[in-house]
């Protein structure tokens, strides 16, 4: 008699198990095609249970899967902004994230008086979803006392939803949140520049538009400046997935950080800086002698996961641009030909492919070439190589190995000639306007380069 109760007991209790669990499916189900209106009927009691059991869509970093009905729609979205905007808009603006940090990350303490910090996040006809969950991931993870303020910068976003309505919706939120528009179509270098220029706090926190920060991210970035206020930070950045929006762990034998284009990048940790922890990974990888105007530090522990494609490229940490936060402006060197007074130029052009040359804009970007220590001609992590007499001028991946990527410049003829084939970087050919040539050194005109650091400014 008495097992027959218990049995009574455990089938109730699996049967209401069973009958939440069937709610909560076809609660998902029907929400992956809902729209705001039945989200808002769901109960707010039933909401507030799947909050709590951080069971909502995308909770706890979780990936997001669209049903095999709503592909079609999903794969039309995926297109506005190159990743899964169906998944992430279905995914709270505060959702929870798990804490990957190493254990001995999560118990160290920081002085009390830190330096406050301004966040300066650039947008261009972002998402709505993936900008405010950027927003709030800041502000629900940072101490307010060390959050001075948010600057969104507009660089000339085309879409209604960025405007007024954005402008209401941050006066509501607890941290303030400034909106600056950039006139035209500026690019990131300048949007991040006018974003420093209007910021108040002690530090300046640049962050992508669409990535979120984890709990505890901030302090130690912060702790550090507080030790050398030259020092500048960079966290681990683990991936978010374009696709499902997964919140993925990285390695702390690759990280995230920002080539001196702001552009992001991965780079391998450097062996040294491993062998200089004596296995504590809890301390941060440090950058001290690149091109010494800054001295980088990457932060083990703090994290801020990026959406992005989770396929890594990696490169060799380097910089080349010099920014002067005082007077907001960033230098780059490029490279003129002096008779065409056109530069050379990447074409946005990878690996392997024909380097070009175009009319200087000025601008940095494709244009942003080096003549370095090593005497490589470098463009971010590829460099100038040339295997056959005259040409064609490839760019590859430096290698420091000098061979062909070896060029002996010539400061009083202003000349690059390339060691092995001891010819001379030349104007394009009739055949081809768009790319150098390689010819016998001749003197001419054609053959001469200025290298000229350029200052691009707010
Ligand atoms: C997100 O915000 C809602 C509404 O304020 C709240 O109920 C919920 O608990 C929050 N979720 C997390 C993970 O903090
Ligand atoms: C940031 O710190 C400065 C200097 O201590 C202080 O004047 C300013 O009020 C702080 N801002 C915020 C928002 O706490
Ligand atoms: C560009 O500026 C940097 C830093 O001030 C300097 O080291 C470098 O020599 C300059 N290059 C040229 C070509 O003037």
């Amino acid at each position: 008699m008495r097992r027959f109760v218990y049995c009574k007991v455990v089938l109730a209790t699996s049967l209401m198990w069973v009958l939440v669990d069937v709610f909560l499916l076809l609660y998902f189900s029907e929400c992956n095609k809902c729209d705001d209106k039945k989200e808002r009927s769901l109960l707010p009691a039933l909401r507030a249970v799947i909050s709590r059991n951080q069971e909502g869509p995308g909770e706890m970093g979780k990936a997001v899967l669209i049903p095999k009905d709503d592909q079609e729609k999903m794969k039309e979205l995926f297109k506005i902004n190159q990743f899964n905007l169906m998944a992430s808009d279905l995914i709270a603006l505060n959702r929870s994230l798990p804490d990957v940090r190493l254990e001995g990350c999560k118990t160290k303490v920081y002085p009390d008086e830190l330096p406050n910090t301004s966040v300066v996040i650039v947008f261009h006809n972002e998402a709505w979803s993936t900008l405010l969950r950027t927003v709030y991931s800041v502000i629900n993870r940072s101490p307010h006392y060390l959050l001075s303020e948010v600057i969104l910068v507009d660089d000339a976003s085309e879409r209604d939803f960025l405007k007024l309505t954005l402008e209401n919706y941050v006066k509501n939120l607890e941290v303030p949140v400034k909106i600056i528009r950039m006139e035209e179509r500026s690019g990131l270098i300048r949007a991040r520049l006018r974003g420093a220029a209007a910021s108040k706090g002690q530090v300046i926190t640049f962050l992508d538009a669409h990535c979120e920060c984890t709990l505890g991210w901030l302090e130690p970035l912060l702790a550090r400046i507080k030790e050398d206020r030259k020092t500048v930070v960079c966290p681990i950045i683990d991936v978010i997935s374009d696709d499902t929006f997964e919140y993925m762990a990285g390695s702390d034998m690759t990280y995230g950080g920002f080539n001196w284009k702001l552009n992001f990048r991965w780079y391998p940790v450097p062996q040294r800086e491993m062998d200089r922890r004596k296995g504590d990974r809890t301390l941060p990888v440090r950058f001290g002698n690149v091109e010494a105007h800054w001295r980088l530090q990457l932060h083990t522990l703090s994290l801020v996961a990026l959406v992005m494609s989770s396929t890594r490229t990696t490169g060799d940490w380097q910089k080349f641009g010099w920014m002067n936060l005082k007077t907001s402006s960033i230098s780059y060197p490029q490279i003129r030909n002096v008779e065409t007074n056109q530069c050379l130029d990447n074409m946005g052009r990878k690996e392997n492919e024909k380097v070009g040359i175009f009319n200087c804009h000025g601008m940095g970007g494709n244009q942003v070439f080096s003549y370095t220590a090593d005497k490589e001609i470098r463009t971010d992590d590829l460099c100038l190589d040339v295997s056959r007499l005259n040409g064609p001028v490839i760019m590859l991946k430096c290698h420091h190995m000098r061979g062909n990527q070896l060029w002996e410049y010539d400061a009083e003829r202003l000349t690059l000639r390339h060691v092995n084939s001891n010819q001379c970087l030349d104007e394009p050919s009739e055949e081809d306007k768009m790319v150098p040539t390689m010819q016998d050194c001749s003197g001419s005109r054609s053959q001469q380069w200025l290298l000229r650091n350029m200052t691009l400014g707010v």
